[in-house]
């Protein structure tokens, strides 16, 4: 007999309104996988993109919203071994964490940091994985180097600014508002930039120019972020909040030798997510496990409020990260 679950779905292309509670059949874990019964989902921009029909989930995932999530495994597929049932995870997922029930590869689970609660955990893999790949793995960052972050109070801002202080890099940060920034120095930006306020290009200059920016924003944020980098800079597109397309002068990139990369998490392979969450769990989980880094919580919704954790994102009046309680 098929057993159903509560979750909610996008009913058609749209605000926030057309997320609604369904009835779905609980998914079954295939070779690898794992059935992790939820007790909170992360809720992350790149979902209102899903919802507005701006970002199609990979043609093998649910048509679910919710990339992340926190609970007990429930079931394991055939070939897993490094999970047994009854276990606490964190997990990235494929889709489908707006739901009681969720599958996902058993090699993208990350155990629940020491001490730490389901809640909070569930705020740790999408983030955690975007910022790691990003920052550290592709952008390179090392101690010392002066690094900027856009969107310093989102919760790929939050995280960035704590692992980057961690490692030892000189943390710049914008925002929005003067609590955000306020936000954002007490997580280790030694500088945070109101940018309706003040010039980051101008800031970063002083200081001899960003040796990485970390760029969610895009827009003219790209002509300037070139002139905010230093010689040798990298900057690392992970989204386009104003728009992808800006016309653009390259001869600086030829002429300070910069870097212009960029990368989106969701549509990587399994094995490249697993191999990031190797490393995460290498070299970022003990920091978890002390409390040395910690997720920001901003706000928690029952899972049938997914619309009004949307509106609260899309505000941008929240400072850190919206998880759904499922359970
Ligand atoms: N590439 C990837 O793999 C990947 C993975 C996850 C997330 N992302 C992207 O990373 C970004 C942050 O994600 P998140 O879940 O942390 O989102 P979030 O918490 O909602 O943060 C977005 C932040 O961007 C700022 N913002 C919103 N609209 C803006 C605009 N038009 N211009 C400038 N700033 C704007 C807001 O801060 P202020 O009020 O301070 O402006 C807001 O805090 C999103 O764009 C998301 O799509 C990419």
């Amino acid at each position: 007999m098929t057993r159903t679950m509560q979750a909610v779905e996008i009913i058609k292309p749209g605000g926030p309104e057309v997320l609604e509670l369904c009835k779905r059949p609980v998914p079954n874990p295939t070779h690898g996988e794992v059935l992790i019964k939820l007790a909170y989902a992360g809720v992350n921009r790149p979902d209102a993109l899903q919802r507005a029909g701006l970002y199609a989930p990979p043609p093998t995932a649910s048509d679910l919203p919710g990339l992340e999530g926190a609970g007990v495994i429930e079931a394991i597929g055939p070939g897993v071994t490094d999970w047994a049932v009854g276990d606490q995870v964190c997990a990235l997922l494929p889709g489908g964490g707006y739901a009681d029930y969720v599958t996902t590869p058993a090699a993208h689970c990350l155990p629940v940091p020491q001490g730490m609660s389901l809640d909070q955990a569930a705020c740790l893999p999408e983030t955690f994985f975007t910022v790691w790949s990003n920052v550290f793995q592709r952008g390179g960052l090392t101690a010392g180097e002066r690094f900027l972050v856009h969107g310093g109070s989102s919760g790929i801002g939050t995280t960035a600014i704590q692992l980057a202080h961690h490692f030892g890099a000189r943390v710049f940060a914008t925002a929005g508002s003067d609590e955000k920034c306020a936000a954002c120095v007490k997580l280790g930006a030694e500088r945070a930039i109101n940018y309706r306020d003040e010039d980051f290009v101008e800031v970063l200059r002083a200081e001899g120019g960003a040796n990485l920016i970390l760029d969610m924003v895009g827009g003219d944020y790209l002509p300037r972020n070139i002139r905010a980098l230093a010689d040798d800079g990298r900057l690392v597109q992970i989204a386009f909040l104003q728009g992808p397309k800006v016309e653009l002068n390259f001869a600086p990139v030829m002429m300070r030798r910069l870097t212009i990369t960029g990368s989106t998490l969701r549509p990587q392979s399994d094995l490249a997510k697993a191999r990031i969450a190797e490393a995460l769990r290498e070299h970022v989980w003990p920091l978890l496990d002390s409390g040395a880094v910690a997720p920001v919580m901003d706000s928690e919704f029952a899972l049938a409020q997914a619309s009004a954790a949307h509106e609260r994102m899309e505000s941008s009046g929240h400072i850190g990260k919206i998880v759904l309680k499922v359970a």
